[in-house]
C-alpha cells in the first residue's frame, strides 16, 4: 500500500507490522451544569412547536439532552385517560379556550403547571434543556413560571416568543394544523376544524400580552427571521440558543447534497487522500450542471465544496458562485489515510474491530471520529440555517453527518447512512422535518458503503418521506 501518500501520517514511515492497541474513544461532552428552561410564548399557529423542534434538533446535535414538553399533548393524553376511566369525553373546542370559561381556565392553568413540574423534574434527573411548549401568553402566567424556576438552584429560564403578524404564515400554519391529521381535529371536517381553530386563536388574542417584562431573559422573534429582540441573555448556552434562533428563516429552499465524482482512490478502494477524479468521476462532473440547473431553474444557488481536489474538480463546471470550506473536508483517517479497509484490518486489527463496534465514537489514530466531525460541522449547520439554496459537493462521512441533522437520525445509525456516489440528494425543509428526493445520474461508480458486519444495517432510509417530530400521534 502507498503508506507514503498518507495525509496526516505522523512519522511518515510505514508501520512494521500489525499494531496492537485500540484507537481512542471520544467521550460525550460534560454538560451536567447546564440546566435551562425555555418557555415558549405566543398565540396558537405562530410556529412555536416548529421553533421548539428546530431548537431541540440543533441542541441534540451538539449533544445536549433536550426535551420538549408540549402542553397540548398532555391535555389530550389526560382527556383520553379520563374518557377511558369515566366514560365522558371532554370537548376541547374553542369555548374551552375562552378565558371567560372559569373551569376550563383552571384546567388549562393546571396543565401548564403540571407540565412545568414534569420538565423541572426531568432537568433535575439529568436533562439540560427543557422546552415548555405552551402559549404562556399572559404576564401572570410568565410571572408564575419565573417564581417556580427561581426556587431551583442552578436552573435558568428564558422565554422565547414567536410573534407573527404575517397573514400568509398564519394561514399556512392554520392550514397545517387542520390538514395534517392533528389530533385535536381528527374526526372533524376541515372547514369546521378551521373555523374552530380560528375562534380558538381569537380567544387567546383577547388576553394576549406580548413579552416586554424588562427583568426577564427573553428572545422575541418577529415573523421568523425578520426581526429579533434579545434581552438579558447570559452565558454560553443561552447565547448559543439566541444565535441559532436569530439565524433561522422559513423561506422555502432546498439543500442539495452530492458526493464528489468517483475518485481514483475510490476505484482503488483507498480511503482519504487527495486524489483526482477517475474517468467516470469526470463524466459525473460534466453531467452534474444540467441536472442542477434543470431542477432549480432561475433561482439563486451557491455551491460549497471542501478544500480537497475531488470536490473542487466535481464542482468546476457548475455555473454558480462557489465557496470552499475546510470544515467540509472528509473525516481524517489519521495513520490509516490512503489505506484500503483490508489493509487497515491487517495492520490494526483491534482498531478495525473497535470501529465496527462503535463507529460513531471510534477515532482514528492521529485522525478523527464521526463525533469529532459533527463538532466541526457546527458552523456549517449554522450557516445552512441562514442560507437559501445550497449545493454541497462533499464526502461520504461529511454528508452522512449533514443528512442526519436534517432528518434527525440517531448517532448510532449515522455512520451507516447510504450516500452513494453519482447521486444528488435534494432536501427540502418543511414545517416539521424534511422532504427528500434522490436523483441518480446513471453513471456507474464503485460502491464505497461498508455495511455493519454484525447484524442488519440499522438505518431507516426516508426517501421522499416526511417526518413529523411535533406530536407522536402524527408520526408517519
Ligand atoms: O471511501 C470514501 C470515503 O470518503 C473515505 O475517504 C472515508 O474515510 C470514508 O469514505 C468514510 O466512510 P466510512 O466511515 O464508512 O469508512
Amino acid at each position: 500500500s502507498s503508506f507514503a501518500s498518507r495525509r496526516g501520517s505522523q512519522s511518515g514511515s510505514p508501520p512494521t507490522g500489525a499494531v496492537k492497541g485500540i484507537g481512542s474513544k471520544v467521550a460525550k461532552p460534560d454538560y451536567s451544569e447546564s440546566k435551562i428552561v425555555v418557555a415558549m410564548v405566543g398565540l396558537p399557529a405562530r410556529g412555536k412547536s416548529y421553533l421548539s423542534n428546530k431548537l431541540m434538533i440543533y441542541l441534540k446535535w451538539l449533544e445536549y439532552d433536550v426535551k420538549v414538553f408540549n402542553v397540548g399533548q398532555l391535555r389530550r393524553t389526560r382527556a383520553r385517560q379520563r374518557a377511558q376511566k369515566e366514560g365522558v369525553k371532554e370537548e376541547h373546542n374553542a369555548s374551552w379556550f375562552s378565558h371567560a370559561n372559569k373551569q376550563a381556565n383552571e384546567s388549562r392553568e393546571q396543565l401548564a403547571h403540571d407540565s412545568l413540574e414534569m420538565l423541572i423534574q426531568w432537568l433535575k434527573d439529568g436533562g439540560n434543556v427543557g422546552i415548555h411548549d405552551a402559549t404562556n401568553s399572559t404576564r401572570a402566567r410568565r410571572a408564575s413560571i419565573e417564581e417556580r424556576v427561581k426556587k431551583e438552584e442552578g436552573m435558568s429560564l428564558i422565554f422565547l416568543e414567536s410573534y407573527c403578524d404575517d397573514p400568509a404564515v398564519i394561514a399556512a400554519n392554520v392550514a397545517l394544523k387542520v390538514s395534517s391529521g392533528d389530533p385535536d381535529y381528527k374526526d372533524v371536517p376541515p372547514e369546521e376544524a378551521k373555523r374552530d381553530f380560528l375562534r380558538r386563536i381569537s380567544e387567546y388574542e383577547k388576553v394576549y400580552e406580548t413579552i416586554t417584562e424588562p427583568h426577564l431573559s427573553y428572545l422575541r422573534i418577529v415573523n421568523v427571521g425578520s426581526q429579533v429582540t434579545v434581552s438579558r441573555i447570559n452565558g454560553y448556552l443561552q447565547s448559543r440558543i439566541a444565535f441559532f434562533l436569530t439565524n433561522l428563516h422559513l423561506k422555502r429552499r432546498s439543500i442539495y447534497l452530492s458526493r464528489h465524482g468517483e475518485s481514483q482512490f475510490n476505484v482503488e478502494g483507498k480511503i482519504g487522500g487527495d486524489s483526482l477524479l477517475s474517468p467516470r468521476g469526470e463524466q459525473y462532473a460534466k453531467a452534474l450542471p444540467a441536472l442542477i440547473t434543470d431542477n432549480i431553474g432561475d433561482a439563486p444557488l451557491t455551491v460549497w465544496t471542501s478544500t480537497l481536489r475531488r470536490t473542487i474538480q466535481t464542482a468546476a463546471d457548475l455555473p454558480y458562485p462557489k465557496l470552499t470550506w475546510k470544515s467540509l473536508d472528509e473525516l481524517d483517517a489519521g495513520v490509516c489515510d490512503g489505506m484500503t479497509y483490508e489493509e487497515i484490518e491487517q495492520a490494526y486489527p483491534d482498531d478495525f474491530a473497535n470501529r465496527d463496534d462503535d463507529k460513531f465514537n471510534y477515532r482514528y489514530r492521529g485522525g478523527e471520529s464521526y463525533r469529532d466531525v459533527v463538532v466541526r460541522l457546527e458552523p456549517v449547520i449554522m450557516e445552512l440555517e441562514r442560507q437559501e439554496n445550497i449545493l454541497i459537493v462533499g464526502h461520504q462521512a461529511i454528508l452522512r453527518c449533514l443528512y442526519a441533522y436534517f432528518h434527525n437520525l440517531p448517532q448510532a445509525d449515522l455512520p451507516y447512512i447510504k450516500i452513494p456516489l453519482h447521486t444528488v440528494i435534494k432536501l427540502t425543509p418543511k414545517a416539521y422535518g424534511c422532504d427528500e428526493e434522490r436523483y441518480a445520474l446513471g453513471i456507474d461508480a464503485v460502491d464505497t458503503h461498508r455495511p455493519k458486519p454484525k447484524g442488519p444495517s440499522p438505518v431507516i432510509q426516508p426517501t421522499t418521506a416526511r417526518q413529523y417530530f411535533a406530536d407522536p400521534q402524527i408520526v408517519q
